[in-house]
């Protein structure tokens, strides 16, 4: 990194150049350059303009070639009371210094906004946010992404992912990356870079699993967890469900059937499975005919939900059924004691008494 890259012969080809030049040696016009334009425009508006802010008090963060009190690294003229015209625009300017971006610029994903303009969100002065930005993250990404923004803005279960910390940039690379969506990391690799801790708990204080240690510790994971897609059923920027899931899932562990209730189960598996009572097709979970799931969910006055039964990132038994379940707020554990048997299955001690059901012929 340099503090000296302005050479001559820039300096040279640069000195007519108007700050309108910029928008035709911008890479990659075309209908998106154009609307990050326009929204830059709109950002710009909302946040003032670019010069040096004069109250030091409310400063965050500066910037090296600024403090170094030399116009001149960027601008035409090292008079501080007129500096004019900057010898290139941005990113270029940018880059020459921050060369890394180069390659973050030749990723396969990159953010518009980063190509067309580096002060689209950061005063190249000082500013009153870190990282010399115009705004705090959510706020900056907001003016543009407004779907994103009133999605989490109005959701009933908010996620704290994005009000913490980087906020949107815990989780997004507001440059480029070479994961889809600007993400940082894989969806699942970032959800349990944060899900690995005891200590975390929803906004009313109850304990959240960790998933990390509950996915080493359990290896037979369900199906879209064995395919990594953790937002096959969640949405990570705050959901009107539940837990962040995308569709509806009962919270209580008695609850009356309804089948929209269980929405997000029945988005891959079958409804008739559960609703139909008697069956020798459509579930393995009966004895002869009569379909134990019908009779478990359909009780009346306290039908049991899934999770009665099966865990849904993942068990240590097959059929993701449960080892127990919590009772109580004092750590207890109803075990189920579940057997899978030749003919079926049976569990033990636990809500009832020894029951068994069967319904397929032993291996012979
Ligand atoms: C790291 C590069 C850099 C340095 C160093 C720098 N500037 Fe700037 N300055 C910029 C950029 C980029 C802009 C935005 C210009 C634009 O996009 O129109 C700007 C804009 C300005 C503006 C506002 C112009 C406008 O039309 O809004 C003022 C005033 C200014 N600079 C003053 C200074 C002064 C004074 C110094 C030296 C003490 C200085 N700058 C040092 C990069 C720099
Ligand atoms: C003359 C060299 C130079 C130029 C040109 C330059 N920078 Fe920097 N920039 C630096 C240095 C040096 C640092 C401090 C690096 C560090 O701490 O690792 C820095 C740090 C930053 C930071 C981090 C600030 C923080 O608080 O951590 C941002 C953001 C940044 N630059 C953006 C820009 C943008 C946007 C432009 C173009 C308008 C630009 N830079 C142009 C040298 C430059
Ligand atoms: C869409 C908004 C946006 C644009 C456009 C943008 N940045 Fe940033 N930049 C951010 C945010 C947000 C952060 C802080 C990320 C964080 O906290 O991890 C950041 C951080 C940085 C940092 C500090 C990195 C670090 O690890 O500390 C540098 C340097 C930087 N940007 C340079 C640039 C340059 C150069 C450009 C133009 C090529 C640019 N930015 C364009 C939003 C933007
Ligand atoms: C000046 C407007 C603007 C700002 C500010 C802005 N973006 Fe973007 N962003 C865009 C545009 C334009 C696109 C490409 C079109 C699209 O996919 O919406 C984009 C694309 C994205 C994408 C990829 C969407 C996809 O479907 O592939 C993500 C993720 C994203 N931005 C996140 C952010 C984050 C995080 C911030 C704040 C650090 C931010 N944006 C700030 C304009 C902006
Ligand atoms: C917990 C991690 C996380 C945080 C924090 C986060 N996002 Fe995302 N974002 C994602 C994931 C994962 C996707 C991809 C979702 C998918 O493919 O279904 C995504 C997708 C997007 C998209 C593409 C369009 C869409 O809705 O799928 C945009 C735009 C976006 N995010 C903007 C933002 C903004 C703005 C913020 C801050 C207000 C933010 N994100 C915070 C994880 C996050
Ligand atoms: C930057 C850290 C971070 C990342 C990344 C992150 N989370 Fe979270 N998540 C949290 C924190 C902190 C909480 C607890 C506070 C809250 O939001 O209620 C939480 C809560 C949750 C909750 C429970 C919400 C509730 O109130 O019921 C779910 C579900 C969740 N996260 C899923 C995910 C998924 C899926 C991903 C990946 C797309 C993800 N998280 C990525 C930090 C993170
Ligand atoms: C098949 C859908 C599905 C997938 C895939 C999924 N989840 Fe979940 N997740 C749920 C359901 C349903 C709940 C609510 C469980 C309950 O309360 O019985 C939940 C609850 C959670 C919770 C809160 C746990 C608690 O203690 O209450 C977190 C955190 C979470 N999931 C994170 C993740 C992460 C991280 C991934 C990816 C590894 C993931 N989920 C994948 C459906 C899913
Ligand atoms: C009372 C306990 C219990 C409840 C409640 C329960 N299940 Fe099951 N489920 C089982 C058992 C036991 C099996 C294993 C049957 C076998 O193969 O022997 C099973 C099997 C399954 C299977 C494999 C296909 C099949 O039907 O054989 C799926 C899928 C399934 N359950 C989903 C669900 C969903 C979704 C819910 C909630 C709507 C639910 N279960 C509620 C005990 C239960
Ligand atoms: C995104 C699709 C998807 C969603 C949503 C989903 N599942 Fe599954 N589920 C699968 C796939 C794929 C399998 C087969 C692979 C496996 O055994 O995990 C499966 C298997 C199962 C099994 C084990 C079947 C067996 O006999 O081994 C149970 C139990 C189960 N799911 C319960 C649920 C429950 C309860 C919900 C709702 C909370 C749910 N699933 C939501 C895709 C999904």
């Amino acid at each position: 990194m340099t503090f000296t890259r302005a050479t001559l012969s820039v300096l040279l080809a640069l000195a007519v150049c108007t700050p309108l030049c910029a928008q035709t040696t911008q890479p990659k016009p075309g209908t998106a350059a154009v609307e990050v334009q326009a929204q830059k425009a709109a950002t710009e508006a909302q946040n003032g303009s670019l010069a040096p802010l004069a109250s030091k008090s409310s400063l965050v963060s500066s910037h090296a070639p600024f403090e170094a009190g030399d116009c001149k690294i960027c601008h035409q003229s090292a008079d501080p009371k007129q500096p004019g015209p900057l010898t290139k625009q941005t990113p270029a300017l940018c880059l020459d210094c921050h060369e890394e971006f180069d390659s973050v610029l030749k990723r396969s994903h990159t953010h518009p906004p980063a190509r067309a303009a580096c002060t689209t969100c950061h005063n190249p002065h000082n500013a009153n946010f870190r990282k010399l930005l115009l705004q705090e993250p959510r706020v900056l990404c907001t003016t543009c992404h407004d779907k994103v923004g009133k999605a989490s803005s109005s959701a009933t279960v908010p996620h704290k992912a994005l009000t913490t910390g980087a906020q949107c940039t815990n989780c997004h690379n507001p440059h480029g990356s070479d994961v889809e969506k600007l993400l940082l990391q894989l969806p699942f690799d970032l959800c349990v870079s944060c899900h690995k801790v005891d200590t975390m708990v929803d906004a009313k204080g109850k304990k959240l699993q960790n998933i990390k240690t509950w996915l080493d510790n359990n290896p037979d994971w369900h199906g879209p967890v064995a395919a990594k897609d953790c937002v096959g059923c969640h949405v990570p920027h705050g959901s009107d469900h539940f837990r962040l899931l995308k569709e509806d899932y009962p919270q209580e562990f008695y609850a009356p059937y309804d089948a929209r209730t269980y929405a997000l189960c029945f988005s891959c598996h079958q409804e008739q499975a559960f609703s139909t009572a008697q069956t020798n097709t459509l579930t393995s979970f009966r004895n002869g005919t009569k379909n134990l799931h019908f009779v478990h969910l359909q009780q009346p006055g306290r039908g049991r939900t899934c999770r009665a039964c099966h865990e849904v990132h993942a068990s240590k038994q097959e059929h993701h059924i449960r080892d127990g379940v919590p009772y109580g707020s004092g750590g207890w554990t109803l075990k189920l004691n579940y057997k899978k048997t030749e003919t079926g299955g049976s569990c033990e001690k636990t809500c009832h008494q020894e029951r068994s059901y069967a319904n397929r012929d032993a291996p012979k």
